[in-house]
C-alpha cells in the first residue's frame, strides 16, 4: 500500500478520533443534564409532584422586584441564581428576596462563559459572589449555576471547597429569546412540566447592561406558569427539598 494512502487513513482515523473527543467534551460542559465533570442537581425526584422555580441573571430592576410582588402573592418559594456583580448594585433587592423566603445562589460574578477559564478566574468569579451575596442578605449561598449551564474542568474542585451544589435545570419557559411574549414563555415552561421539574427563567438577562435588560415578558408569564403547574397538581418548594443526597459537602 501506498504510503500516502497509509498516512491518508491515519489523518482521518486521527480526524474522527478528534471529532469525538470534541463531541464528548461538549457534551460534557455544555449539555445542561450530564453529570460527567461532577455531580450536579437537575430535578428532583419525579414522584412528589413537587417543583421548583429559578431566576437568573439578577437582581435587574424592576423586574426582580415585580417577580417578587408576584412570588408573594402566590405564596411562591424560588430561588434565584444571582449574578455579584448585580447584587452589589442592588443588595437590597438580594436582601428582600431573602428575607421573604427565597433561596439565593451563586450564578458567577460577571457572567462568562466558563470554557477553557483557569482555576484562578473560576475562583475568583465564585467568591467574589459568595462575598457580595453575604454582605447584602447575611449568608453566602450552598448552590451554584454556571452561567449558560456550562461546565469546565477546574470547576468542581472549587464548588466542592466552598460547599457548593451545582444545580442545573430540567424545564424553561425560554425567556431569553426576545421573540417569545409572556403567553409564550408561559406555555413553553408548562408544555412538558413535570414532577420534580427545576424551572429555569431570568430575571436579568446577562450579558446586556443593566439599562438594556428587559424581564418584563418573564414577569408577565409568570402567573399563568403559577396557576398552570397548580392546576397540573404541582407544589411549588424550595430548592433544600431537593438537594437531600445531592450535595457533595456538609
Ligand atoms: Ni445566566
Amino acid at each position: 500500500m501506498p504510503a500516502d494512502v497509509v498516512t491518508g487513513g491515519g489523518a482521518a482515523v486521527a480526524g474522527s478520533a478528534l471529532a469525538a473527543g470534541a463531541a464528548f467534551i461538549y457534551y460534557a460542559c455544555s449539555v445542561p443534564t450530564s453529570q460527567i465533570l461532577g455531580r450536579a442537581l437537575v430535578r428532583g425526584p419525579r414522584a412528589s409532584r413537587q417543583v421548583v422555580l429559578t431566576f437568573d441573571d439578577g437582581p435587574a430592576e424592576p423586574f426582580t422586584g415585580q417577580i417578587l410582588d408576584v412570588l408573594r402573592r402566590h405564596h411562591v418559594p424560588a430561588t434565584f441564581f444571582c449574578c455579584g456583580k448585580n447584587v452589589a448594585r442592588l443588595p437590597e433587592v438580594a436582601r428582600r428576596a431573602a428575607d421573604e423566603g427565597h433561596t439565593l445562589g451563586n450564578h458567577t460574578w460577571s457572567h462568562p462563559l466558563l470554557y477553557f477559564k483557569g482555576r484562578r478566574r473560576i475562583e475568583d468569579e465564585i467568591d467574589r459572589t459568595q462575598e457580595a451575596i453575604e454582605r447584602a442578605a447575611g449568608r453566602a449561598p450552598m448552590i451554584f449555576r454556571p452561567p449558560y449551564g456550562v461546565r469546565w474542568f477546574g470547576l468542581f474542585p472549587v464548588l466542592r471547597s466552598r460547599g457548593l451544589t451545582d444545580v442545573q435545570w430540567s424545564d424553561t419557559g425560554y425567556d431569553w429569546k426576545t421573540k417569545h411574549d409572556g403567553r409564550a414563555i408561559a406555555r413553553l415552561a408548562l408544555a412538558k412540566l413535570k414532577p420534580g421539574a427545576v424551572i429555569l427563567l431570568h430575571d436579568g438577562r446577562e450579558p446586556l447592561e443593566p439599562g438594556a435588560v428587559d424581564a418584563s415578558t418573564t414577569v408577565a408569564a409568570l402567573p399563568a406558569i403559577i396557576e398552570g403547574a397548580r392546576r397540573m397538581g404541582l407544589e411549588f418548594v424550595p430548592i433544600d427539598r431537593f438537594l437531600a443526597g445531592t450535595r457533595t459537602h456538609p
